[in-house]
């Protein structure tokens, strides 16, 4: 519940000796906010953080980051917690709907997703047309944003229960779609959905079974993957999220809305981190090849960086590097790959990174995607298909966040302004007298 910071002001002064007093507003946890929506008006100022380092985008009330202590809290849950006893649809529903789900709440809630895996089988042909070597983030983009051209009563997004069978669309669909992007790279049959498995298990079956015998899910692969789609399921308005905001506050479809949020997660510096990482330890090769590479880290000529280092917020280890980290060691033993030279190659630039200078001052910790991409290696998941994981997982967040920003009376079109630094008017030159 917001208050108003027990009716603190801010006072600012914006030159010409005028004073403008600025609301303080309080959250329930973390740091207050200047509420500054009047500020221009007041003013004729605009505030100015390119990257939104020290901005309040929104009010929000589903995850909560404490960087500096390291903490993460889906509804007040200590991601460790969720990530230890409950399952992904669990957290799933948490995200949703704020509370952790009574036993009949969970089981109506997975019968729902569960009966909306199946995509519509124009969807199949529209993956035909792209070449067999197109990325899956790629075909991930399109083929969720084509699913606003499959489902015209979704776009009143002003309906609840528009809202509501967007919400299990997408969440029930992603899997299948990813799968379908995998399959078809690899030239391999499509698999449908077997309602008998879990989300995890039905996602390692459309991904490696085949039509010609019966597919076993492993259950210890069923259980670290829903552990991952676990530690990736929201994290406050990081890039993708605000993506999808952004979006969002058009109006605009909700299927549209997750596309974009796709389209951003895509980059390196985002959710495009955990394929960086395992190609970055596959060219460090070796353990002796460590210093060179942190070398380059640090060398403001070279574009290189520690990929799953570093984080805009958590300033100290990220919770859910220190859940895969120990997740990482169970499911290689387990897999016969204890021996694995790219998770001994991490963890000792883990250590060495956190004993240099350069790292210690810049609070770069490792992050989610530092270790998750060891373990989807290990279980033999293509790289290409890491970050198309990590959207699958982050669906949730971005459908919660959506239906939070949709419902939220304060929210309206995003449209920030900007700093001016290109000419003022000046007169038109015809062409016959430039240059
Ligand atoms: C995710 O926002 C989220 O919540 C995202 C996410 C989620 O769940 O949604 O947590 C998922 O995106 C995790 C981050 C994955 N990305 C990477 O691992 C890519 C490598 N990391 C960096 O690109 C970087 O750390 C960012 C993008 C993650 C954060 O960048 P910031 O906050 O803009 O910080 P910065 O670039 O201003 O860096 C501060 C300093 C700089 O040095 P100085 O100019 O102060 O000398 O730290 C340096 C940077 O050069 N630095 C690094 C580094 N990350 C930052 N130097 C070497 N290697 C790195 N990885």
């Amino acid at each position: 519940m917001t208050n108003t910071g027990n009716g603190r002001t801010a006072k600012l002064e914006a030159g010409h000796n005028q004073v403008t007093e600025l609301q303080i507003m309080s959250g329930s946890v973390g740091p207050d906010v200047i509420d500054i929506r009047k500020l221009y008006a007041q003013t004729g100022t605009f505030t100015y953080d390119p990257g939104f380092t020290s901005t309040a985008a929104c009010q929000s009330k589903i995850t909560y980051i404490d960087g500096d202590e390291g903490v993460l809290l889906h509804r007040g849950y200590r991601i460790e917690d969720l990530a230890e006893h409950c399952d992904f649809l669990e957290v799933c529903y948490l995200i949703l709907y704020g509370e952790l789900p009574t036993e009949a709440e969970k089981a109506k809630f997975v019968h729902g997703v569960t009966y909306h895996t199946m995509v519509h089988e124009q969807i199949l042909n529209l993956i035909r047309g792209f070449r067999r070597d197109a990325h899956p983030m790629a075909v991930l983009i399109a083929m969720v944003g084509a699913l606003s051209a499959f489902y015209h009563e979704d776009l009143d997004i002003n309906d609840p229960h528009n809202r509501m069978i967007a919400t299990y669309r997408l969440i029930a669909k992603m899997p299948t779609i990813a799968s379908l992007a995998y399959k078809y790279s690899a030239g391999q049959p499509f698999m449908y959905p077997q309602n008998r498995h879990t989300y995890a298990g039905n996602f390692l079956h459309m991904m490696f079974g085949v039509p010609c015998e019966p597919y076993e899910v492993d259950p210890v692969l069923a259980k670290a993957l829903d552990r991952i789609f676990i530690l990736h399921a929201d994290h406050e308005q990081n890039a993708s999220t605000s993506t999808v905001r952004l979006v969002g506050s058009t109006g605009a479809s909700p299927y549209a809305a997750i596309s974009a949020g796709i389209a951003s997660l895509w980059g390196p510096a985002h959710g495009g981190a955990n394929e960086a990482v395992v190609q970055m330890l596959g060219e460090v090769g070796s353990v002796d090849k460590i210093p060179e590479f942190i070398k380059r880290a640090k060398d403001k000529d070279d574009p290189f960086r520690l990929m799953g280092f570093g984080h805009r917020v958590y300033k100290n280890y990220d919770p859910r590097a220190g859940v895969l980290k120990s997740s990482a060691d169970e499911v290689l033993e387990l897999l016969g790959q204890g021996d694995n030279p790219k998770l001994a190659i991490a963890r000792e630039l883990e250590r060495i990174a956190l004993e240099d200078d350069y790292f210690q001052e810049r609070k770069l910790f490792p992050n989610v995607d530092f270790y998750s991409g060891i373990i989807l290696e290990a279980m033999h998941i293509p790289t290409s298909m890491f970050t198309a994981i990590f959207a699958l997982a982050r669906t949730v967040g971005w459908i919660a966040q959506w239906n939070e920003m949709v419902e939220d009376p304060e929210q309206k079109i995003g449209r920030p302004r900007q700093l001016y630094t290109g000419p003022a008017q000046r007169a038109f030159v015809p062409m016959d007298q430039r240059g």
